[in-house]
């Protein structure tokens, strides 16, 4: 009975040895190893010092840093600051240097801004301004390092074609290099398609630039919400029209939404990043989707479509190693 019980026991730990080294082995390895520098190079500090005899071996000491934020609240709240490093307002500067702000992205390199395409194609204007380390628009004695930088090139997918909105994902090479400091610093890509998360984390300053919300009116601080994975529900809730002539597309989109009525918090910036905790490192993000179609706010269960930035992790890729 014993033998047979551990033989048992002996095959279910080989079985979960398997499917656990299926998993790993699904992951890019890149991506995972970028992610991990990221980390150590805000996160991790380390000291050096040495007895004092002559030939006495460096010791090295490393602390780390990396602990969770303030917890997500449902229904939405201001971040808090440093919470979201990544997070980046863009705009259109017109000749007279006045700039309308009306999309979102995210830091993903210490030159790269994922963002939406329908954000790059946008009637708005040229996206010619982003704004990282912000918190709070027009404060100047909030705790943040604002700083604006110029936008070198803009990639926008092959696939996207308006008013489709299909492949709505681009990505913005900044005019110069961002130094990383804890008000700075990107979010790392995904390591799964994120079907298996039941929850998301939207952030942004409230620009919906595909609905507008009813009495809309943008956040000068930057909010946070947490929204739930709808999985298929958008099968049945996506209407096919000129936008989505083949309704909605489990591969390259995911399908979140919340569980609120509340208006201004049922989502993020148009273009900006819905967000999953690292597994390890607390302090950390992964940008699992770009909000793309903004719907309804004020419809609880009634999920939105995102880009699922898994699913172009080859191209992103690519784009990137471009000089
Ligand atoms: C900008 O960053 C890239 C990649 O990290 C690096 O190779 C390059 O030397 C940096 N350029 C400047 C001017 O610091
Ligand atoms: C989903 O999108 C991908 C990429 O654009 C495409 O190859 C695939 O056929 C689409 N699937 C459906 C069911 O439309």
């Amino acid at each position: 009975m014993q033998a047979v019980f551990s033989e048992k026991l002996f095959q279910l730990k080989v079985i979960l040895w398997l499917l656990t080294a299926c998993w790993v082995v699904a992951q890019d390895e890149d991506i995972v190893r970028t992610c991990t520098d990221y980390k150590t190079s805000l996160f991790v500090e380390t000291q050096e010092f040495s007895l004092l005899y002559e030939g006495a071996p460096i010791i090295r000491k490393t602390r780390d840093k990396c602990k969770a934020y303030a917890p997500v609240i449902i229904g939405g709240a201001p971040a808090i600051p440093k919470e979201f490093p990544h997070a980046a307002r863009l705009g259109h500067r017109d000749d007279e240097g006045k700039v309308n702000w009306f999309c979102g992205g995210t830091l993903i390199s210490n030159r790269h801004i994922l963002t939406a395409a329908h954000c790059v194609l946008s009637f708005e204007g040229t996206i010619n301004i982003v704004r990282l380390g912000e918190l709070e628009f027009d404060n100047n004695k909030d705790d943040a390092q604002p700083e604006d930088f110029g936008v070198q090139s803009r990639i926008v997918h092959p696939g996207y074609d308006h008013p489709v909105i299909y492949d709505d994902i681009a990505i913005l090479k900044l005019d110069r290099n961002v130094t990383f400091n804890e008000y700075k610093h990107p979010a790392c890509l995904p390591f799964t398609d994120g079907r298996k998360s039941s929850s998301f984390i939207a952030i942004g300053w409230g620009q919906t630039a595909l609905v507008p919300r009813r009495g809309s009116e943008s956040s000068k601080i930057l909010k946070k919400v947490k929204l739930f994975n709808f999985n298929t529900r958008c099968k049945l809730t996506a209407e096919i029209n000129e936008e989505l002539p083949n309704g909605y597309n489990a591969s390259s989109q995911i399908c979140i939404g919340s569980h609120e009525s509340s208006q201004d918090t049922c989502n993020g910036d148009s273009g900006g990043p819905v967000l999953t905790i690292h597994k390890q490192y607390p302090c950390m993000y992964h940008v699992e989707g770009i909000t793309s179609v903004a719907v309804a706010c004020d419809t609880p269960d009634f999920p939105g479509m995102y880009t699922r930035v898994h699913y172009y992790l080859d191209w992103i890729k690519k784009e990137m190693a471009k000089p």
